[in-house]
């Protein structure tokens, strides 16, 4: 029978043998997935697994320094890159959410690439990809995550880089990969992790992206974030976060006609983000959080809950 620690002895022993004393280039991204792989291949192989978490400044607030940081007591050999001047130069004046994914996913290729020649003698390109993510590479029908997934997180890796790809985790289900992270002894609130897209902000800040759009965006984010986790609501949730939305709205403060940005909390209920449920969070935390933003972010004057189901709403709103 399957268990999280007979996975882990066989699948370290079997990468033992097919890695010998091969190097292996990572990326990390601070997800549950990557964090899991990283860990077992680091496992089987050591310093020989080199690590490659890049900032491509569309992550959370100070999710960069503090991912980076869990990461090096963990043991792993990882590099940071911050990268988020480069993106954001390059996804200037772009609004279009295709667009600004296939910016993203093109600079994310270009940052590792460049780094992954860094290393000499790499043969193999680790990934995180697990079993519902090979699925949907095979039956995509093209829709926005398929797009970035094709070069970001699923098999395509651009052909001058000519690896190897191993992933240890392609036959397991989320729930299994957070238990056999669990075993291997990974800090709990890591495990139960939200999903997060790999273009980030990029695609939750609704339009083109700027600097204060994104510094915006990463206050309202913390503060609803923090709350649930502050309320004991955060592993009742699914996936959570906040849309930067292209409109201002009038508001008043003292005397003072405002005309700011509004932004979107969502909150779902989902088991693998084919569907979704809005999560009915109780009325008073939405009024603190919202009073909160409104009150603590510069630029925002407005807050809205989504009460979108999927479908016909996705998850994201690019
Ligand atoms: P949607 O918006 O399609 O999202 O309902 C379903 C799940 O996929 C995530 N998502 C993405 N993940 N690259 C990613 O790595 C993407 O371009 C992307 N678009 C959506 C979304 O956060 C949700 O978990």
């Amino acid at each position: 029978t399957w268990t999280p620690d007979s996975f882990v002895e066989t699948t370290v022993a079997e990468l033992k043998e097919k890695l010998g004393d091969d190097k292996v280039v990572l990326g990390l991204s601070g997800g549950v997935d990557s964090t899991v792989a990283a860990t077992l291949i680091s496992k089987a192989i050591g310093k020989n697994l080199y690590c490659i978490f890049v900032n491509n400044g569309l992550l959370r607030k100070n999710e960069f320094e503090n991912v980076l940081d869990q990461y090096k007591h963990m043991g792993l050999n990882v590099k940071g890159v911050d990268a988020s001047a480069r993106f954001l130069k390059e996804l200037e004046g772009e609004s279009d959410p295709e667009g600004k994914r296939k910016i993203i996913g093109r600079v994310f290729i270009e940052v590792f690439d460049d780094e992954a020649h860094e290393i000499q003698n790499v043969k193999w390109l680790a990934q995180g990809t697990i079993y519902p993510d090979v699925i949907e590479s095979v039956s995509a029908t093209g829709g926005p995550s398929a797009t970035i997934k094709s070069h970001h997180n699923v098999g395509g890796l651009p052909d001058f880089m000519k690896l190897k790809i191993v992933e240890p985790l392609n036959t397991l289900f989320k729930d299994e990969v957070r238990r056999v992270g669990k075993s291997m002894g990974i800090d709990a609130e890591l495990l139960g992790r939200h999903p997060f897209p790999g273009p980030g902000f990029g695609i939750r800040i609704l339009g083109d992206i700027t600097a204060e759009k994104v510094r915006m965006l990463q206050e309202v984010d913390h503060i609803f974030i923090q709350g649930l986790k502050d309320e004991g609501l955060y592993n009742k949730v699914w996936q959570a976060g906040a849309m930067l939305l292209p409109v201002n709205s009038v508001g008043v403060m003292g005397d003072e006609r405002t005309y700011e940005k509004a932004v979107v909390l969502r909150a779902v209920e989902s088991t693998d983000g084919m569907t979704a449920d809005w999560v009915n969070l109780p009325y008073e935390f939405l009024q603190k959080t919202s009073n909160k933003i409104i009150n603590g972010v510069k630029g925002v004057n407005r807050v809205v809950y989504d009460i979108s189901s999927k479908p016909p709403a996705t998850i994201e709103w690019e």
